[in-house]
């Protein structure tokens, strides 16, 4: 499938798990894409996987709670590329420690908000004029913690259900121009439940309906398919990638 012949795309988080996996496919569907991410080497790789492989893939050093790595981005997409079609803005998952707020740090809080909700705004800041040039799309990476409280993830939670609120409100302000959506993400198996042993893996299963943890490529689908013409008509949406985790009554 060439749905993303002759088009580009941005991946942030790219060097790993849903990032990673959005932009092996989005390259394989025919994108040239820019990986963006802190961890070099893994990133780095990825890209050279994917050039290895008949894609065209670029890597970028760059934090996506730092404006002026957002503004060294659009740079190097201009030079690279010229345009821009895709923006997949995915960053980091729980980045403190879970605690209840009363004993969170507010740099805890400022750290979690600053990587996850503030980057989406410098996303929409940096790259909504050159998108809407293409009647482009972005896609940002929310989770099922938007929904349904899990003890001691306050910031993570309220960035997540941010992210769904700013998506709605970017889809009005820059339509019909750019569509803008959201993968919401339940359990999947990732870098980030490396920190979990086999108890909470476990009953992490049970609580979902599909009976196991989701994949990369799974939520990477859904991804791509909300970026492309497919989903033309699809603006303020989001999307749950959960194996019915959301919906169920064991996780609540
Ligand atoms: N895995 C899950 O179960 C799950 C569930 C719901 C939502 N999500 C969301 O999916 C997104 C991706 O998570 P994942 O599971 O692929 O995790 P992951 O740990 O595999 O990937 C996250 C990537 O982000 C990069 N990163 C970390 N800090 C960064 C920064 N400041 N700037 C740029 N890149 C940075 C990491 O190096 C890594 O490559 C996250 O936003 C997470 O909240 C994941």
């Amino acid at each position: 499938m060439n749905r993303f012949s002759g088009k580009t795309a941005l991946v942030t988080g790219a060097a790993s798990g849903i990032g990673a996996a959005t932009a092996r496919l989005l390259a394989a569907q025919g994108a040239r894409v820019l990986l963006v991410d802190i961890a070099d080497e893994a990133g780095e790789q990825v890209a050279a996987e994917i050039n290895g492989s008949g894609g065209e893939a670029a890597y970028l050093h760059g934090d996506v709670g730092s404006a002026a790595a957002w503004t060294a981005a659009r740079d190097e997409v201009a030079r690279r590329f010229g345009r821009l079609d895709v923006l997949h803005a995915n960053g980091p998952g729980r980045v403190v420690d879970a605690r209840p707020l009363h004993e969170m740090p507010e740099e805890d809080w400022d750290r979690q908000i600053g990587v996850s909700l503030k980057a989406a705004y410098l996303a929409a800041h940096t790259f909504c004029p050159m998108l809407a040039g293409n009647r482009g799309a972005i896609v940002i990476t929310s989770s099922v913690h938007a929904h349904t409280g899990v003890p001691g993830c306050g910031p993570y939670a309220a960035a997540k259900g941010g992210l769904q609120s700013l998506a709605r409100q970017l889809a009005v302000d820059y339509a019909p121009d750019v569509r803008v959506n959201v993968v919401v993400p339940g359990p999947t198996m990732s870098a980030a439940w490396d920190a979990i042993g086999a108890d909470g893996r476990a009953a992490t299963v049970r609580e979902t309906p599909a009976g196991r943890f989701g994949r990369p490529d799974e939520v990477a689908a859904a991804v791509a398919f909300l970026a492309s013409d497919e989903a033309s008509f699809i603006t303020g949406a989001c999307l749950n990638v959960d194996g019915g985790w959301s919906v169920s009554t064991s996780s609540s």
